[in-house]
């Protein structure tokens, strides 16, 4: 099923925001690819430019983190880490999972660390309004 944006996912910063519906848009589009069974080289283009992509907003969120001296944000860059490196290995074939399995991680990952970690990040935003 695809992943449905709704304001409980806002993390009240509009870039921010802007930035998860794209990547939740880019999620919901390779699932959309697994499902069509499309050709085996449109996978690893999706995934290349979802990296691409995860690469410009962690860096985003973590520019944030100083503008806003955000105190969590040693625990939230590792989870950043964490999730490049797995995404990594996947591109390179070095970890083979299925299609159906990578979907499960990426979805599973990516709400849990918006509504969790980055939403822990909210009242700090709100602080800036010039942000
Ligand atoms: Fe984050
Ligand atoms: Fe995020």
């Amino acid at each position: 099923m695809p992943i449905k944006w709704d304001q409980t996912f806002s993390v009240h910063n509009k870039t921010i925001d802007t930035h998860h519906k794209h990547i939740v848009h880019m999620v919901n589009t390779l699932e959309a690819a697994l499902h069509r069974k499309t050709e085996q080289t449109v996978i690893p283009k999706i995934l290349s430019e979802l990296a691409d992509y995860i690469q410009y907003h962690f860096s985003y969120e973590e520019q944030m983190f100083l503008v806003t001296k955000y105190p969590d944000k040693e625990e939230h860059l590792k989870q950043h880490t964490e999730f490049q490196r797995y995404l990594k290995r996947i591109q390179t074939n070095e970890n083979a999972v299925t299609g159906e399995a990578l979907l499960k991680f990426l979805t599973s990952w990516l709400l849990n660390h918006i509504l969790q970690t980055d939403k822990r990040m909210v009242p700090f935003l709100k602080e800036n309004k010039s942000i």
